[in-house]
């Protein structure tokens, strides 16, 4: 069949009406295929939009077999049904907000910290050392190298990880640009099937040179939270909408509540005494030294009427190697502090770090890391100053503004334990 010079090369080629004398028939022009159209652009009489194309050539460039095609005309798709199709998913409505408003807000969060300041940097994804301790880490190896015997084993002489925060790196570059950040995908292996994990996810990591106090840090997390959000929010109104409306109703609200009122703050020990008073039982019983879990999280949220919350001095036993150390005897912590924000819990994990050198040398060879962090020992020798910083969780940060209840749909390709689709 010849193509028309107007049409694309590709595809069967329909004229409407008017030009050819033959309708489109319903079996050619289907629900989900892609079509090229020309056409006038003219006012439209619809409420919500300005201008309407009035088609004049319609090509079916790519059809669509319906039958097959998981998406149905006019049907409203629970986001828990679409998720079953990554491939298809980002042709929907809510898919297509989602994903506009994650592109928004990172933009807004580049915004935020060219605006203030900041040093982006590119923090490595491969890397020798896990930060967070945890264990929670993917190592990295040639899928199919033969070694010689006698051989290192690793291909880069050391195992190697994936990174689970570029949070020691980022420590690197601020004792030379003061303020620095990055933004980048972060791995682990954390085999739980929870709401607000995964395996794979985007996160915001911020670092301040010549912070002294955890109000520094605070005011950070809490002016990126305010800042971006105002600006996802008016750049995408009819996006957050359709999740405001449609998906969470009453999170517009929720929202606006947040970015109103100033975040409030208390200690690890005032929540748990907090924890202890509340006429809840808890699966976990709240104790001090002992871990918030997700139901104490959403408790101490609630309790401050859903305002996010700062919780900071942490159990110096429950925290990683590098916070500062309170020195504040029998029941000792660390200058850690999280961000509980409604419906999701933990948002942001920070602390100053320990800038003092034998404070560090001696946690380190506690646990048996001296010779592996001899470096980051050395930045506190070569030059140092007090600092801290924090990580936020891109994709808990998009479920707390739109009240997306599970991870798994504010990201397009979620990786999870015992699934990795595409
Ligand atoms: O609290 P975390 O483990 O802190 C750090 O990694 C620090 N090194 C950050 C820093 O100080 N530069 O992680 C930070 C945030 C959490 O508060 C949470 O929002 C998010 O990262 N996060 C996850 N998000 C999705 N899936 C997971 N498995 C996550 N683990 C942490
Ligand atoms: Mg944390």
């Amino acid at each position: 069949m010849r193509q028309d010079p107007n049409c694309s090369e590709f595809g069967k080629r329909w004229k409407s009406d008017s030009q050819q004398g033959r309708t489109l028939k319903s079996s050619e022009l289907t629900f989900g295929s892609s079509v090229e159209v020309q056409g006038k652009l003219i006012q439209s009489p619809h409420k919500r939009q300005n201008v309407e194309l009035a088609a004049e050539n319609i090509c079916v460039v790519g059809p669509c077999d319906v039958q097959a095609f998981p998406l149905k005309y006019k049907t409203h798709h629970p986001l828990d049904y679409l998720r079953q199709f990554p491939h298809v998913r980002c042709k929907t409505n809510s898919l297509g907000a989602l994903l506009r408003l994650r592109s928004e807000a990172t933009a807004a969060i580049h915004s935020f910290f060219k605006d203030n300041g900041y040093l982006h940097v590119h923090t490595p994804i491969i890397t020798s050392n896990d930060c967070e301790g945890a264990g929670e880490i993917f190592q990295v190896e040639p899928a199919n190298e033969e070694r010689e015997p006698g051989e290192n084993p690793h291909f880069f002489d050391v195992p190697a990880f994936l990174t689970v925060s570029g949070q020691l790196h980022l420590e690197v570059i601020a004792g030379a640009f003061s303020k620095v950040y990055t933004f980048g995908p972060t791995f682990r292996a954390d085999n739980s099937q929870s709401r607000r994990h995964l395996a794979e996810f985007y996160m915001v990591e911020a670092e301040l040179a010549f912070a002294e106090s955890l109000q520094d840090i605070m005011q950070a997390m809490e002016d990126l939270f305010k800042k971006v959000t105002d600006a996802v929010l008016s750049s995408c109104p009819r996006d957050a909408e359709l999740f405001h409306k449609h998906v969470a109703p009453g999170q517009e609200a929720k929202v606006e509540r947040m970015l109103k009122n100033q975040f409030i703050t208390m200690s690890y020990t005032e929540a748990i005494e907090i924890l202890k008073r509340a006429h809840q039982e808890f699966i976990y019983k709240p104790e001090w030294g002992r871990d918030l879990q997700s139901e104490h999280e959403r408790y101490l949220v609630q309790h401050c009427g859903e305002i996010p919350v700062f919780v900071f001095n942490y159990p110096y036993d429950l925290k990683p190697f590098y916070m500062r150390d309170n020195e504040d005897g029998a029941q000792h912590t660390v200058a850690a502090v999280d961000l509980l924000v409604p419906g999701v819990g933990e948002l942001c994990g920070g602390s100053l770090r320990e800038d003092r050198p034998d404070f560090l040398q001696s946690r380190l060879q506690r646990l048996g890391l001296e010779d592996t962090y001899q470096w980051y020992i050395d930045l506190r020798r070569f030059g140092s100053t007090p600092h801290g910083g924090f990580g936020m969780g891109f994709e808990r940060y998009l479920r707390c503004i739109l009240g997306v209840e599970n991870i798994k749909d504010v990201i397009p390709f979620p990786r999870f334990s015992h699934s990795c689709i595409l």
